[in-house]
């Protein structure tokens, strides 16, 4: 079987396609034949040595993959060969709260990914796809799709009629606009692009902002709420755009920190926290329970997600230039 490994040392141009031994699953464990693979930014800075530069190396990179199960070894009872299964993203987080060890856990770094013909992982870490979704489709749900879930849904409580406001359009946040619009909520998404906005509109967002001629964007979701605020943030921009959301968010209102596209670390003011009882609560993608109640949600809406350009696996080098560049609109995916 074929495998992409990040050799020697981190950059794009270190990975490399490589050949290796076919798999075999071992006692517990069931044979994965790769279908589909989607990219998160997460992805792209494993690869760059800027998620973990401790990371050992080689490594095949990429957390999210579905496929189709292949074997399985002795005692497994959960999964059958021919089922359609992704790998969760911390093998071992399957319920209620993380734990340093599930934490550790995560496909794609520190354990090995699924940027490979074949993987072997424990039934624990497989979940069955939503039927109506292909195999590509299926494949953004692990990581962008729980992200938005997790953070909207399972943390977050939104309700029908709360306004939520979603920076970007890429992975993470297109999917948390589709969420909040199946929960009943108004959805103000923020670009850098006005034909990015237009899309998000026919996604039913109830108002648009570029972040770019709009740098004060928070102000404005303040006028578009009449004042009152939004109830959700989706703040996948960091340090570089969390004042902003604080301008943006009702006194007791939520603010989901999941990215660092603008930052990681800076000087925060904490007034605003405080004098508004603000909510700010931080985001790992999740849990396996919380995957599989986010497809039974997707099955019951019949929700599809966005996919933004599909390549064949072995350009993935090109497929995550394209991510790199920010040109995409929601998920960016691999076909073997
Ligand atoms: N905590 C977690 O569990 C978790 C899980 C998944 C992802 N993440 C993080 O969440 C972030 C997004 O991940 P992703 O995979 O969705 O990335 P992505 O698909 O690459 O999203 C990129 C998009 O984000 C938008 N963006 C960039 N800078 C921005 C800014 N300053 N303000 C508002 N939007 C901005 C841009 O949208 P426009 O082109 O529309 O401007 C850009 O196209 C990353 O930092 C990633 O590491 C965290």
């Amino acid at each position: 079987m074929r495998a992409f490994e990040i050799q020697g040392s981190f950059g794009l141009q270190n990975l490399v396609l490589v050949d290796k031994p076919d798999l075999a699953p071992g006692p517990g464990q069931v044979l994965l034949k790769l279908r589909a693979a989607s990219l998160n930014y997460r992805d792209l800075l494993m690869i760059q040595g800027k998620y973990n530069p401790r990371q050992p190396l080689p490594l095949v990179p990429l957390s999210d993959g579905v496929g189709e199960v292949l074997a399985v070894g002795d005692g497994v009872t959960r999964v059958a060969p021919g089922d359609r299964v992704a790998g969760i993203f911390a093998q071992a987080w399957l319920d209620g709260a993380p734990t340093r060890e599930a934490l550790k856990s995560t496909l794609g770094g520190p354990r090995g990914g699924m940027l490979a013909e074949q993987v072997v992982l424990s039934q624990d870490g497989v979940v069955r796809v939503p039927a109506h979704l292909s195999d590509v489709e299926a494949a953004t749900l692990p990581c962008a799709a729980l992200t938005a879930w997790r953070g909207l849904v399972e943390q977050g409580a939104v309700k029908p009629g709360e306004t939520v406001l979603v920076q970007g359009t890429g992975g993470v946040s297109i999917f948390a606009l589709q969420f909040a619009v199946l929960a009943g909520a108004r959805v103000i998404v923020t670009s850098s692009d006005d034909q990015k906005l237009e899309r998000a509109r026919g996604l039913g967002a109830w108002q648009t902002i570029n972040y770019r001629t709009t740098p004060a964007w928070g102000k404005r979701a303040l006028e578009l709420t009449e004042g009152k605020g939004v109830d959700h943030v989706i703040e996948v921009g960091g340090t570089g755009t969390l004042a902003q959301s604080m301008a943006a968010v009702r006194p007791g209102g939520h603010i989901s920190v999941i990215g660092i596209l603008a930052g990681a670390s800076a000087e925060v003011n904490l007034l605003p926290i405080l004098m508004q009882n603000l909510r700010v609560l931080g985001v790992v993608v999740g849990n396996r329970a919380n995957f599989e109640a986010m497809n039974r949600a997707i099955e019951a809406s019949a929700l599809m997600p966005v996919l933004d350009r599909v390549f064949p696996w072995t350009d993935a080098r090109e497929a995550l230039e394209h991510l790199a560049s920010g040109r995409h609109f929601g998920k960016v995916c691999l076909q073997f």
